[in-house]
């Protein structure tokens, strides 16, 4: 038993703790766009890390699928270039690399035509021949969204989506987009219903693959301490930050062009963010119940009223300026930028979750590019003490003034510089009782020894899993868009301009304006 001479002591850090073996999943995995950018930053190097670590069998074979021609030789070289050294194993021995790159192969097809469809499932039996995962394959689509519907049909005509009740199973992950608007979203929706059950359809949001996204649920439901806090009685007012201080690099221009900041990460990484800070605990950890959780956010959205919505939505456009003390473009001087471009870079909006957790407490969001660093964080703020009782001299210059206690912070911290924080007042050393913020942090990089896997990994080994709790349901997706697509239609049928703002700048001014009429200030996130 323990005394108090023996009492245990619970290590702040892992000490080096290393996870049990795991046991390795297996599948064909098929990525449609192979020859894209997602396939050789983020896919491929996913799929080599999970490997390495134990987690992917030896042999399930990766093929990429595409139009270009390419031998298996040459998509080999070319996967080599893209994985070595950015994976988090660094470089790659040739004997590590003869072992993982055997199983990968290229298959070239159009993808818009249904032509090779037999011949790529004549190659999926070819290759799955004595392995033990006969027909059990997960298709990627890293295409080109408009592919989707196509491909899917194509996929069920020639027999490669299997039947309900056999041994054979396929899983399809769509990469988002998933729709442009509501209706885009139904429709492709219902599309794909027809050929896929929903538990075979992966819609992926790359930030719920983020270990500090999902450590989000552990520090709510997994502590006592702090749940009972969050809700409207205890907290002021919550702030999420999307960040990033890249702009229209590698070609991306074309494509960013039709979608913008609030389709492109506002629809899906912040409404998840937020719908994960703002649900309810759910009964059990399953997939459908953290699914319905969220998805009760979701609806309870309420924004401002449709005519109204340049009073709780800010749109904004960057201009030229300095990042990181280096010249950056304007938006429209961008590669593949027409000139008189309307599309937002940047979005902030003041929204209220409607129900009776969170009913008048403001959530401030904002996203955007070319803003002064890459952070991403949410940040609650709680209210302040019911009188005020301490406070201190602060000078700025010879302009004194006496200040109370600020509001207690608590801050998720999702990149960099993973942490959560929280802020709250002390006493000053002396004789007077004067008031001092200090932080109370927890780092990741200090706690733990292991580093944080890539989104994907996560991603890809749980569809390997058939585990959709990081995935969205249609429902939640259709949510999301319901909720946006009121806001695009009025900026279309309005012809609304996006508010100008300089790169390296923290957005226009109309989204000060925005948190400033409600008493409150944007919090100025560093590089951490
Ligand atoms: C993607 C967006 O979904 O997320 C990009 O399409 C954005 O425009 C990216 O840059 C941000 O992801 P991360 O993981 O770098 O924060």
């Amino acid at each position: 038993m323990a005394t108090a001479e023996t009492s245990v002591v619970v290590p702040i850090t892992d000490n080096g703790f290393k996870p049990p073996r795991p046991t390795p999943s297996g599948a064909t995995i098929a990525i449609f766009g192979a020859s894209g950018d997602l396939t050789a930053r983020k896919l491929m190097p996913s799929l080599y890390d999970l490997w390495a670590d134990g987690y992917l069998d030896d042999t399930a074979p990766i093929i990429g699928v595409a139009r270009r021609p390419k031998t298996d030789e040459s998509f080999r070289q070319e996967i080599y270039e893209a994985v070595n050294g950015h994976v988090r194993a660094g470089q790659i021995s040739p004997e590590q690399w003869a072992k993982f790159s055997q199983r990968l192969y290229y298959h070239e097809i159009d993808i818009s035509t249904e032509d090779g469809y037999a011949a790529l499932k004549q190659r999926f039996e070819e290759l799955e021949q004595n392995l033990p995962y006969k027909g059990k394959r997960v298709i990627y689509m890293a295409t080109d969204p408009a592919l989707f519907r196509p491909a899917v049909e194509y996929l069920s005509n020639v027999g490669i989506v299997p039947s309900r009740n056999g041994e054979e199973w396929l899983r399809v992950v769509f990469e988002k987009p998933f729709g442009h608007d509501l209706k885009s979203a139904r429709e492709l929706s219902r599309h794909l219903k027809k050929f896929l059950r929903e538990e075979q359809i992966f819609r992926i949001d790359h930030y719920l693959g983020k270990d500090t996204v999902q450590n989000i649920m552990l520090f709510r439901f997994g502590n006592s301490i702090f749940e009972p806090l969050l809700n409207r009685n205890h907290v002021d007012h919550v702030q999420i930050t999307v960040a990033e201080s890249l702009g229209m690099e590698r070609g991306r221009g074309g494509f960013y062009d039709k979608s913008g900041a609030l389709r492109d990460v506002l629809q899906n990484h912040v409404l998840q963010l937020l719908g994960l800070i703002a649900m309810e605990p759910p009964s059990q950890f399953t997939a459908e119940d953290l699914h319905t959780e969220k998805l009760k956010v979701l609806r309870s959205l309420a924004p401002g009223h449709p005519s109204d919505i340049a009073k709780w939505v800010v749109p904004g456009q960057y201009t030229a300026g300095l990042i990181d003390g280096k010249p950056a473009n304007g938006y429209h001087q961008e590669d593949r930028i027409p000139p008189d471009s309307r599309t937002d870079t940047y979005v902030a909006m003041k929204v209220f979750v409607d129900n009776w957790r969170w009913a008048g407490v403001p959530f401030f969001l904002r996203t955007g590019k070319r803003l002064p660093t890459r952070v991403t964080e949410i940040a609650i703020q709680f209210k302040l003490p019911p009188l005020n009782l301490f406070s201190t001299v602060e000078c700025e210059g010879d302009i004194c003034d006496l200040v109370g206690a600020r509001p207690n912070t608590l801050v998720f911290r999702i990149q960099p510089s993973e942490s959560i924080s929280l802020s709250f007042s002390t006493k000053r050393p002396g004789m007077q009782y004067q008031i001092h913020p200090v932080t109370m942090d927890f780092r990741y990089d200090e706690a733990f020894t292991q580093k944080l896997p890539e989104a994907y990994e996560r991603l890809l080994l749980d569809v390997l899993r058939g585990d959709s709790t990081l995935f969205m349901r249609s429902d939640e997706v259709d949510a999301a868009w319901k909720f946006v697509t009121p806001v695009l239609n009025y900026w279309n049928n309005n012809h609304v301009t996006p508010q100008p703002y300089t790169s390296g700048s923290w957005g226009p001014a109309g989204a000060d304006q925005l948190v400033w009429t409600a008493g409150h200030n944007w919090r100025t996130p560093n590089a951490g």
